[in-house]
């Protein structure tokens, strides 16, 4: 029965038996690396605390093999809110101070239970995976009952904004952090902004609205202020008996640099609440400008004990018009930070320098966020 070619045929045989059994041990190997890493997620989505006002750290723990060297050095804490409707504004933002910088600079981002899982997908299935940095919930109940119910006040359904009054509750450990107003785009080394000096006393530091620089980009007779009267109803007794100049320059709050142990001591944030809760009582705040009722109790409280900011550090104005705005492409080039304050988003339909933006957006793999943009062909 046994053939020349039988011990051949036997060989052949069990090679290929031998490689079924390689191919079912690379399956199960597989598998179970599979399971290992769900049982990781599961545990790791277990050991979160949810509870309100909780810090969540957040690791990449499901590709540590990707995660470039970490940084290393002193932490630049950087507070940015993430409100649902404006992901994207907060993505491209932090990708832009990341990218800049080899600072180790850890965001802190305020945001709204609803919002956690979509902003965690984000961060952990695109390139800012080696971002670090912490989810905090905002606490609605903090201002319950303190923001005016007056329709024209915009921000009354924008609680996230008063989430600069309480920097040192959100970053206890640190002794300087930065707050970044979401529709930035920092271009320079935000180390460089980090390490501006503020004078012995001062709790923050701001950039003034009537530099020249930041000047150049109000459209004259669009309504925009850049005083205290602007923000302020001086023909109230609360305001007039502070006594402050209408005429003095006001500040734009997107971009600050508190000294933490100051802003305890000279217990800031009861200030700013204080302020908060009186404009409710008895509406001391211009109307005129109905783009915030955050920055005049920071007015108020900052009144000339503030430092400031260098001019190209905070470069402003750009959503006051739609397209065609005053600053040439140089020196919005030149900038090192660009803020769009205004209606016109550089992710809405139309913007200047939406181009810059577009640069550091990252698209939601979620697909539920989508820049609005004109298409070539749309008439
Ligand atoms: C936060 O949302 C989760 C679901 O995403 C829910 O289970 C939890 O109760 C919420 N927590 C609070 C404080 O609302
Ligand atoms: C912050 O303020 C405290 C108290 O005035 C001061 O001792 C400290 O040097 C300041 N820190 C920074 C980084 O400016
Ligand atoms: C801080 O300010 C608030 C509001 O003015 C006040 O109620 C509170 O007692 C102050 N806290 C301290 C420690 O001074």
């Amino acid at each position: 029965m046994l053939r020349v070619g039988g011990t051949h045929e036997a060989v052949v045989m069990t090679l290929r038996r031998v490689n079924v059994v390689i191919l079912v041990l690379l399956a199960l190997a597989f598998l179970i690396i599979v399971q290992r890493n769900l049982l990781n997620l599961s545990d790791f989505l277990h050991k979160e605390n949810t509870d309100a006002g909780v810090v969540l750290p957040f690791e990449s723990e499901l590709s540590p093999d990707l995660r470039l060297e970490p940084r290393k050095g002193e932490e630049i804490p950087v507070l940015i809110t993430a409100a649902e409707d404006r992901l994207g504004a907060v993505v491209a933002a932090m990708n832009s101070v990341y990218s800049n910088s080899k600072a180790n600079v850890v965001f802190h981002i305020v945001t709204l239970n609803d919002t956690v899982d979509h902003l965690k997908v984000w961060l952990s299935k695109t390139t800012l995976k080696n971002i670090k940095y912490k989810i905090v919930i905002f606490k609605p109940e903090l201002l319950n009952g303190k923001i005016s119910k007056e329709p024209q006040t915009l921000d009354a359904e924008k609680p996230l904004t008063f989430a600069r009054y309480y920097l040192p509750l959100y970053i206890p450990e640190a002794e300087k952090a930065i707050y970044l107003d979401d529709d930035i785009i920092v271009q320079g080394d935000i180390q460089e902004l980090y390490e501006i000096t503020l004078k012995p006393g001062h709790a923050a530091a701001f950039s003034d609205d009537c530099d020249s620089v930041s000047a150049k980009g109000i459209i004259r007779g669009a309504g925009n202020q850049n005083n205290y009267i602007g923000f302020l109803d001086f023909k109230k007794e609360a305001i007039k008996k502070l006594g402050m100049r209408a005429n003095t320059c006001s500040f734009n709050p997107g971009v600050i640099i508190a000294n933490l142990t100051e802003w305890k001591n000279q217990n800031i944030t009861g200030q700013l609440k204080h302020w908060k809760e009186l404009n409710t009582k008895e509406d001391l705040y211009s109307n005129t400008l109905a783009e915030s009722v955050t920055t005049p109790p920071l007015l108020i409280v900052f009144y000339k004990r503030h430092s400031t900011i260098d001019p190209m550090w905070h470069i402003r104005h750009l959503g006051l018009t739609g397209a065609g705005n005053r600053y040439s492409p140089q020196f919005v080039k030149a900038a090192k930070l660009l803020h769009w304050n205004g209606h016109y988003k550089p992710w809405g339909r139309t913007s200047s320098f939406t181009e810059v933006w577009d640069k550091w957006y990252i698209p939601d793999p979620t697909g539920k966020f989508h820049p609005v943009r004109k298409h070539i062909g749309d008439k």
